[in-house]
């Protein structure tokens, strides 16, 4: 078989490893989204009015992303997975507790965009690896956007 062919169906036909990763990345998103929007709920003390907007402003970003994710990996061919149970499975974010301190938030919060920063780099260079330039460059957007929600948090803790 030509080279340039088989590149081709690489790019075409995308890797049962491409999807799975980016159903890691749909599941921490997901879960991460729904750490920040309970932060939002629960947050007190003296920097409530800043981070009640920060995280709803997070929140809401997340919504929008995640909704991009489910729709590639319907474009990939395969399907996205949903439901809180059924996401809780793949999803390995800790789940914050309702009555934490604000700052005690921002770290539970900050490690979650930590883990979805691997997530999107895992998946990133599996589609880089692959060929597939739409999949990788949506995953360097990802990382993008959650590297600078995480200077954010991480300046708060300073
Ligand atoms: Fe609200």
């Amino acid at each position: 078989m030509p080279k340039t062919k088989s590149k081709k169906q690489a790019t075409m036909k995308p890797t049962n490893k491409i999807v799975e990763a980016l159903r890691v990345v749909l599941a921490d998103s997901y879960a991460l989204m729904a750490q920040t929007h309970l932060c939002h709920w629960n947050v007190e003390g003296t920097s409530f009015f800043a981070l009640h907007d920060a995280f709803e402003q997070q929140y809401t970003e997340l919504f929008g992303a995640i909704d991009e994710i489910a729709e590639r990996i319907r474009a990939l061919g395969a399907y996205a997975p949903g439901g809180l149970s059924n996401l809780a499975v793949i999803a390995g974010i800790s789940e914050q507790k309702e009555a934490a301190s604000a700052t005690e938030m921002v770290k539970g919060l900050a490690k979650a965009h930590k883990k979805v920063i691997a997530d999107a780099g895992n998946a990133r260079d599996l589609a880089a690896a692959a060929e597939d330039n739409e999949t990788e460059d949506m995953m360097i957007a990802r990382v993008q956007v959650h590297q600078k929600t995480l200077w954010m948090l991480e300046s708060f803790l300073k």
